[in-house]
């Protein structure tokens, strides 16, 4: 099979999985770090745990072969028979993340080399370049002979390429790869020197062999340089995926095949993998001390929905109480714990993971959580562990099915990686916190949303908003002004389609290719002080609601409406009196403009109106009346989740049962408990 031919049509292959297991639920289980008679142990209490998917071998190279070419498999044979044994299936991993000490010794080309020229050496995880022929060699090797072994081992129902995709290298190997990677893109050294801007600063290249990784310079690196670094270095990763992909689709064409997303991680442009995948994997673990971590959750949930297209996906790592690698580590409780998976379960997933399933005694994460803890099974932390596999046994209702949304929020990793440039207006407009920003308010009115990238058919959405779409092409600014044509809002934040795919600035008032569908344009960026600029708001839009603390903040643009009517002006300062939010019409539908960064109550007005326009509503008109109340609708199930202390008290619109506790709810009210979630089928 070519490399990379897997299409999205495959989505069958997860399915029969779980049409099999129900929802999966276990964790990366490293047998080589135990003696037999604890493996023994383990399978035991994982079936007690209802555990029935583990994740094997994602760092057991060394292991297989200790010494170049050997090969030692025994002891796996061992802990596969084991686990089939005790019905938990293996999510097996190729071990590729970790090379074995001797591979660097032997090549040290093979080791990864950072910007400064350091070549990094083993001692810890990762340590190759993803570049290097002979690591790749080494790792095809390794993979074919674990998967020829395995692939008709009854205890095997899934793969796992590697570990976390995400490295990055600087090296000799590196720049030869990085120049072949542009001669494909650009075909002529002058196309790349157009693109690049290189008549700038003296950068011209009169030779591809001239050119370098962004290594560390005296000065600002070359903007588009750099981005390219990052889409050849996404892409170099994505080939080391398929190769191995490729190797196990040789064996097996029946199981599932997946790798471990990291949320909105910033190294690899996740968009251009997912069709690669059986099914999307995420590692998660949010930070139990940030109150904002529910909602930004949400959102990584949702954009792992949204990579698979309406796919199921698996929350494949999260921490059971605390992780090791922040500098002060707040555990969560068993309680938030399981919320915390069943939320990711509310937003389509089909699997509920842990890193890890035994607590490490030694290596650099032995304080990390576990389910099962040092201090083993009588413990809170693995009574939660038990009850959440029970939990997620009563949800098999919900497996397969999908979160219906009719608002889409735009996202990409080239434009995120575009617009983070040193040299730029100011570094505090962050392209993701204007994502969760305005993400948030629909999260708390319980509004499904489907993270899309842009340039995608919008056809599905009624409401499409761009916090801060910095890269804009033709066709994305085309897909936007199709959906305005025919009905749907579309809300559009500050330094938009400020460039184009080489990262050049777009001449002309801003947002060039969408001033005639907002009506309104634009000419300076303009980094506000830091308390801001007050906000006046148009009397007709403001009036009867009560917008406290309208401010500008952190940046906004010197706007001229032209046609579009001004629903907020700023007050005072650079801009005074000049419009900051917008409104018009454009087709059927309607569209706002929004050049600043606004104060929570103002960008909800906005969304508000916009969601209004659309005909969008929440999955439960009372979701916004209650602060901390998720509420989703996923298939035939309402997931009512409480992120408070407290018990709440939710009005219901219909009798209903809840599938945790098979208790009928009747009287149009639920308790929801605290830090704990209620899962609706409504009858009849
Ligand atoms: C993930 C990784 C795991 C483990 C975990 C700790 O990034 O895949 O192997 O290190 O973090 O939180």
């Amino acid at each position: 099979m070519p490399v990379g031919s897997q299409s999205a049509g495959e989505a069958g292959r997860f399915a029969a999985l779980t049409e099999a297991l129900g929802i999966l639920y276990g964790g990366d289980y490293n047998p080589e770090q135990w003696d037999p008679a604890t493996w023994r142990e383990d399978a035991r209490l994982m079936r007690e745990a209802g555990v029935n998917l583990v994740t094997v071998g994602v760092f057991s190279w060394a292991r297989y072969e200790p010494r170049p070419g050997v090969r030692d498999f025994d002891w796996l044979d061992e802990v596969l028979d084991l686990l089939h044994a005790h019905d938990v299936a293996v999510d097996l991993a190729t071990p590729t993340a970790s090379p074995p000490a001797w591979l660097g010794r032997r090549f040290p080309e093979t080791l990864p080399v950072d910007a400064d020229g350091v070549r990094l050496v083993a001692g810890s995880r990762n340590h190759f370049s993803p570049a290097s022929r002979i690591y790749r060699e080494h790792a095809l090797a390794i993979t074919t002979d674990l998967v020829d072994r395995y692939a008709d081992h009854p205890a095997v129902r899934m793969w796992h390429v590697g570990n976390e995709f995400g490295q990055v290298c600087y090296g000799e190997e590196s720049a030869r790869e990085f120049r072949r990677w542009l001669v494909e893109r650009y075909g002529t050294i002058e196309r790349l020197n157009d693109a690049w801007g290189t008549a700038f600063w003296s950068q011209h290249y009169a030779d591809w062999d001239e050119i370098l990784p962004p290594r560390r310079m005296p000065y600002h690196v070359n903007p588009t340089q750099s981005l390219d670094f990052r889409r050849y270095s996404s892409d170099l990763m994505r080939e080391l995926f398929r190769e191995q992909l490729d190797v196990i689709r040789a064996r097996d064409a029946v199981r599932p095949v997946t790798t471990n997303f990291m949320g909105f991680f910033p190294l690899v442009d996740y968009w251009s993998w997912a069709d690669d995948l059986d099914v999307v994997a995420d590692d998660a673990y949010p930070d139990p001390g940030d109150p904002h971590s529910p909602a930004d959750a949400a959102l990584t949930q949702d954009l792992m929905r949204s990579l698979g297209q309406g796919r199921p996906w698996v929350l494949m790592e999260q921490a059971a109480g605390a992780v090791s690698w922040r500098e002060h580590n707040l555990p969560k409780s068993p309680e938030r714990s399981r919320l915390e998976s069943l939320q990711a379960v509310a937003r389509g997933a089909d699997g509920v993971c842990f890193f890890q399933w035994r607590a490490a005694r030694a290596g650099a994460e032995r304080f990390h959580s576990a389910m099962l803890p040092h201090a083993g099974p009588d413990t809170r932390v693995h009574e939660g562990v038990r009850r959440l596999g029970a939990d997620l046994r009563l949800l098999r209702p919900v497996v397969g099915t999908t979160v219906p949304a009719r608002v889409a929020i735009l996202f990409d990793w080239e434009s995120w990686w575009a617009a983070h440039e040193l040299a730029r207006p100011t570094v505090r407009l962050d392209t993701l916190a204007q994502l969760r920003a305005w993400y948030r308010p629909l999260w708390e009115t319980g509004v499904a949303v489907d993270v899309v990238r842009p340039g995608s058919d919008l056809a599905a959405y009624d409401v499409v908003l761009v916090p801060q779409t910095y890269l804009l092409d033709e066709h994305a600014a085309e897909r936007l002004t199709e959906a305005a044509a025919r009905g749907a809002s579309v809300v559009v934040g500050p330094f938009t389609g400020v460039a184009d795919t080489d990262a050049q600035v777009r001449t002309g008032r801003f947002p060039v290719l969408l001033t005639g569908l907002l009506g309104v344009s634009g000419e300076e960026w303009v980094p506000l002080p830091d308390d801001g600029v007050t906000l006046a708001l148009d009397p007709r839009w403001g009036s009867g609601v009560d917008v406290v603390d309208a401010r500008a903040t952190t940046f906004a643009e010197a706007l001229r409406a032209d046609g579009a009517a001004v629903l907020a002006r700023f007050a005072g300062g650079h801009l005074d009196g000049l419009p900051a939010i917008t409104r018009t019409t454009a087709g059927a539908g309607r569209c706002w403009y929004v050049g600043t960064v606004p104060t929570g109550p103002v960008l909800e007005r906005v969304l508000d109106d916009a969601l209004r326009a659309g005909g969008v509503g929440p999955a439960l008109a009372v979701a916004a009346e209650v602060p901390g109340l998720e509420v989703v609708r996923r298939g035939p199930a309402l997931f009512l989740l409480n992120h408070t202390g407290v018990e709440l008290d939710v009005p219901v619109p219909s009798a209903a049962t809840d599938l945790l506790t098979g208790s009928e709810v009747s009287g149009g009210r639920v308790r929801v408990p605290a830090t704990g979630a209620v899962v609706l089928i409504e009858d009849g």
